[in-house]
């Protein structure tokens, strides 16, 4: 694990993004820079960090940790779903098939939790109990395991909009997704979730919930796409102390991105208006936490790239284009 010391010396350094006119046109999503060649996708993952559906600053490393986490997820699961990942050639470098991302987020509940508006807990505290089309039964508490995970879809929002929740039912009735590719992404999410729950629980995490999309390949098949069961799309808790700080009436240890919601809510700030820029103890403090998560998921010793990793990047993808044909 590296030194908090050495993750502050790196905060100046931090990938705010790629500039690789070789490639072509970019295109940016929230966190990776993302380029097309022939039928390849480039997916340059930075250190951006979002929350609130907003850039706050930028981690040390988060980039690398995403790119070698997402790679080990996928190798893990693919026994049980394909997905779109062909080649890492750099520590922040997904080469991918490029397919046709479906129009809806499949988010996945192993737990009911949450703060935000979409969260379970939410809904469930204002006295819902049909949520994203599923019944719930009185008596539960946050925090509590749910019998069976369960699958509560998003649409995609466009241009910096919210996503929206939105049933099962509909998104086939609305012809978002087709009903016998909708049956499939069901059944997968639900299996590699199961699956990453068992993998995160001997590593002495709880995989809490995540968030996967899929696409359609060229083949026509189903597979995973963009990223899974990293820290910027699930949450994690500490299993060791699950059971008896749920008994002394307190939240779970959390080993994701949450602290950093709580710490902006800490702050006075609650997703209105711009964010304050993440100070850099708050950076440093997340750089730890990924590498950390990375290590005990892996059970691997993050290595770090060399650093600044702009030019390492450059001269790893020139290398790459030299070595593929489009
Ligand atoms: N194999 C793939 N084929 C096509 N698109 C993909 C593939 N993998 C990921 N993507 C898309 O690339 C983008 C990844 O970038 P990033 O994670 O930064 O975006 P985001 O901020 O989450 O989403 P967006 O900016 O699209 O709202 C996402 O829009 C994702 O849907
Ligand atoms: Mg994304």
């Amino acid at each position: 694990m590296l030194a908090e010391s050495v993750l502050h010396n790196r905060l100046p350094d931090a990938l705010a993004g790629v500039d690789l006119p070789f490639l072509g046109a970019k295109t940016q999503g929230k966190v990776r820079d993302i380029y097309r060649h022939g039928d390849r996708l480039v997916l340059v993952t930075t250190d951006r960090l979002s929350a609130f559906d907003r850039i706050l600053g930028l981690v040390p490393y988060k980039g690398q940790v995403l790119t070698q986490l997402a790679a080990w997820w996928f190798a893990e699961t693919q026994d049980i779903i394909g997905n779109h990942l062909l080649d890492v050639p750099d520590p922040n470098v997904t080469i991918a098939r490029i397919c046709e991302p479906l129009p809806v987020e499949v988010v996945v509940r192993g737990y009911i939790t949450g703060v935000t508006s979409t969260a379970l807990w939410y809904q469930y505290s204002l006295g819902n109990r049909t949520i994203y089309g599923i019944d719930f039964p009185d008596g539960l508490r946050k925090n509590d395991a749910l019998p069976e995970p369960i699958i509560t879809p998003t649409t995609k929002a466009r241009d910096g909009g919210h996503d929206e929740r939105i049933t099962s039912a509909e998104v086939v009735a609305s012809g978002l997704v087709a009903a016998s590719v909708w049956a499939q992404v069901c059944e997968a999410a639900i299996a590699v979730f199961k699956r990453g729950q068992e993998l995160a629980r001997r590593a002495g995490l709880i995989l809490v919930d995540t968030k996967y999309e899929f696409g359609i390949a060229p083949d026509g098949s189903v597979v995973l796409i963009d990223e899974m069961h990293t820290p910027d799309s699930s949450r994690f808790w500490i299993a060791d102390t699950f059971a008896e700080r749920r008994a002394a009436g307190s939240e779970p240890d959390n080993f994701d991105k949450e602290f950093i919601r709580l710490y902006y809510a800490a702050h006075g700030y609650r997703g209105e208006g711009d964010p304050f820029p993440m100070p850099p103890e708050l950076a440093v403090q997340a750089a730890a936490r990924y590498i950390r998560t990375y290590e005990m998921l892996t059970g691997r010793t993050f290595a770090p790239g060399d650093y600044p990793a702009d030019l390492r990047i450059e001269n790893n993808l020139r290398r790459w284009l030299a070595s593929t044909t489009p």
